[in-house]
């Protein structure tokens, strides 16, 4: 069921249960994250691997402090500018953690979400909550309601409705070393806006840096390919049998006379980012046979479109 009714939410999650939970990123599939049971059923109705750790909610930077051992003062600027909001932090957990969560690492990776009802409800129960996208691992992210209702309505009883995410790419998950911010994955926060705001130094992800294990190269995926090319009009030329649908950074003077959308009409690229999820959507169920879009600047949260197309797409 879909519904505004934080009470039912919070009641749902303190009787063990799985409730889809908007944020401002993307919809996050939520139970209570110190609740061993409830947390497999994440794992479960998602159908998700069990070596693909959780992102842990908190309502604020104190409750954050709870479940950690140590929170360095790199991390504690970082929060203090970003939080609520899409960045996420790897920290070293602490034994209230169950190590499902984190699928045996000592490090978790927390953030404040920043989305009015869910901090409402990260407010109204007692525990933190371990939230996934709301999605069948391996597909298109959802940025509505109706998206997570079409891929897990059948398996949960709940889904809080927030409206349509303002961001709507994940966030950004970093961890801190030797007083840097290493970028374990893009997202919603650009790694500009980390250097503006804190000064802190971005460091190169080395080997030896902790990997994010649900980095996969193909995630996201549509149901039909989807082509990065450079020019939509030679790969019509070479290949014309195949319908196509393109994706747009904005509006063209001239469209092909193919199906087209629009991700903004300007190339703005918090637009672009807003509309990605959705529009991929549209066009994986319209009657092409597959997706063409180009490659995006990689500046500010265009590194995060990039980094969601190329693992959507067909190589
Ligand atoms: O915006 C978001 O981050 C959304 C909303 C719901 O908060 N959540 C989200 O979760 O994108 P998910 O599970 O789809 O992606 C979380 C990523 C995965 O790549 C996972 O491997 C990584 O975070 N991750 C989580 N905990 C980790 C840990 N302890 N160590 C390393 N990577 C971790
Ligand atoms: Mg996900």
């Amino acid at each position: 069921m879909i519904g505004k009714d934080i009470a039912t939410a919070s009641q749902l999650l303190a009787d063990g249960k799985v409730v889809a939970i908007p944020t401002e990123t993307v919809y996050g599939l939520a139970a209570n994250a110190l609740d061993i049971r409830a947390v497999s059923e994440i794992y479960s109705v998602k159908n998700r691997p069990h070596f693909n750790p959780l992102i842990v909610h908190v309502p604020s930077l104190d409750a954050a402090k709870k479940y950690v051992t140590h929170f360095p003062k790199a991390a504690e600027e970082l929060a203090r500018h970003f939080w609520p909001g899409s960045l996420s932090i790897l920290l070293p957990k602490n034994e209230m953690i169950p190590d499902i969560i984190t699928a045996g690492s000592p490090h978790v990776v927390l953030r404040v979400p920043n989305h009015p009802l869910t901090l409402q409800l990260l407010q109204s129960v007692s525990f933190p909550l371990a939230a996934p996208s709301a999605n069948v691992s391996n597909t298109v992210s959802p940025t509505t309601a109706n998206h997570v209702e079409h891929g897990l309505g059948d398996r949960i009883e709940y889904i809080l409705d927030g409206g349509e995410c303002a961001v709507g790419v994940e966030s950004t998950i970093v961890c801190i070393q030797e007083g840097g911010v290493v970028i374990l994955r893009e997202g919603g926060v650009s790694q500009e806006a980390i250097t503006h705001k804190t000064g802190l130094p971005i460091l190169p992800h080395t080997p030896a840096t902790i990997q994010s294990p649900g980095q996969l190269k193909r995630h996201y995926a549509t149901h039909k390919p989807l082509y990065i090319v450079n020019s939509f009009d030679e790969f019509i030329r070479n290949n014309p049998q195949t319908t196509c649908s393109i994706l747009y950074y904005e509006k063209p003077k001239d469209t092909l006379n193919v199906t087209s959308y629009f991700l903004s009409e300007t190339y703005h690229l918090g637009e672009i980012a807003n509309q990605l999820f959705s529009i991929l959507r549209i066009a994986d169920a319209d009657s092409s046979d597959c997706i063409l879009i180009q490659p995006i600047k990689p500046i500010g949260i265009g590194r995060a479109i990039q980094d969601r197309i190329q693992r959507a797409a067909t190589v």
